[in-house]
């Protein structure tokens, strides 16, 4: 699929922009804060609706406005207008100008996968960090996984509230908390499913990707640790069970899918802890591609691709076996502040813009 324009009204630095864009590479190049960043972070939001920057959404609104609108036609089997406008009072989306009131109604019809330098870190993050990411890839792919995880989300509020009720451990009604970790299970198992799933086949292509980034012979994989691993929902009610005096002693659910993680193993040894800088950054990014590789599978369609200063993060030979690895197919936004250091041969085959102060111009 592509994005093939794109309108944005009141964007961070953008005031109303129109651009169309080629179906394979497109770079974006100026210098530090004209907007590159916020031009392929609009793409992000039109199909996500969210910022891949972890921030508050209102910040994406033009500083002194009140609103922003995102317009963008996308191209694949079929033709689609997508539009979301964003205000103090929350978010609106249409597709071909009807309303979507859910969003799991929504994530996913326009897919695409980010490189952003702050994702390179993530392998050091803490688990909820990668549990974001993990989350927000697969609600891409998966259409009832949002919903399950909205279902499990409220549940697990519930019964937190719920624990925080009593001051003796005797008051609580265990019938009730029964019902409540039932309900909590059965959501959880769903979602513990759809991630081991997904883990499963990403690493079907995990490794053959890092090789060939690395070009040396190591083997990494991706390991989910959860705490539903191989059991039956029957004995992980009788866990909940054993250990509902402490969860009332703390207020809180200790078992449960909200704990999840997931980890890089290499060779064997636990990469956040073992790996270099390099090694760790290569791994994320065999990580993304193999993302691409499911969603090519899956959908026999490619996302959009945003590589959001790459260059600065990865010596250019990495930059290139990425890119050679990549299909020619894929819609790629590029950007840099250094037009110099991309290959003749990817400059050839693309549209080029020069950014400046939020103005857009095709060179
Ligand atoms: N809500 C907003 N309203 C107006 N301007 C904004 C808003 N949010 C961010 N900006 C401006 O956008 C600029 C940052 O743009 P962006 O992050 O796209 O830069 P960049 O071209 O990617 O730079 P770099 O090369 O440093 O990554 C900053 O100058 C900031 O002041
Ligand atoms: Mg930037």
């Amino acid at each position: 699929m592509y994005i093939q324009s794109l309108k944005l009204l009141n964007f961070r630095n953008y005031q109303n922009i129109s651009i169309n864009f080629s179906p394979k590479i497109n770079i974006f190049y100026g210098l530090n804060g004209e907007g590159k960043t916020n031009l392929v972070e609009s793409i992000y939001f039109l199909g996500l609706t969210k910022s891949f920057r972890n921030n508050n959404d209102l910040n994406l609104i033009k500083k002194g406005c009140t609103y922003t609108k995102l317009l963008g036609h996308i191209k694949n089997e079929y033709e689609n207008d997508y539009m979301v406008y964003l205000d103090n009072n929350g978010k609106k989306i249409k597709v071909n100008n009807e309303n979507i009131s859910k969003l799991s109604n929504y994530i996913g019809r326009i897919k695409i996968i980010v490189f952003d330098p702050n994702d390179l870190k993530f392998v050091k993050e803490s688990p909820s960090i990668r549990r974001k990411i993990l989350n927000i890839s697969i609600s891409q792919i998966n259409q009832k996984y949002l919903y399950y995880l909205n279902k499990y989300n409220k549940v697990l509020k519930q019964r937190n509230i719920y624990l925080k009720q009593f001051n003796k451990y005797e008051e609580l009604d265990f019938n009730y908390l029964d019902i409540l970790t039932k309900q909590l299970i059965e959501y959880g198992y769903e979602i513990y499913h759809i991630r081991k799933e997904f883990i499963t086949k990403i690493n079907n292509y995990l490794n053959n990707y890092y090789q060939k980034i690395m070009d040396k012979n190591h083997n990494l994989k991706l390991v989910y640790s959860s705490f539903y691993n191989n059991l039956k929902q029957t004995e992980l009610l009788k866990l909940y069970q054993d250990n509902y005096k402490r969860d009332f002693i703390f207020k809180q659910t200790f078992y449960g899918i909200h704990k999840d993680d997931f980890l890089f193993y290499l060779d064997d040894e636990m990469l956040k802890d073992w790996g270099s800088e390099g090694q760790q950054k290569n791994a994320i990014i065999s990580f993304k591609l193999a993302q691409i590789a499911n969603i090519k599978e899956n959908f026999k369609e490619n996302p959009i691709l945003i590589l959001d200063d790459l260059f600065s993060e990865l010596d250019n030979l990495k930059i290139k076996n990425i890119l050679d690895l990549l299909d020619d197919n894929i819609q790629t936004f590029i950007t840099t502040t250094n037009i110099e250091i991309v290959e003749e041969k990817i400059k050839n085959a693309a549209k080029i813009y020069f950014i400046e102060h939020g103005n857009i111009k095709e060179v």
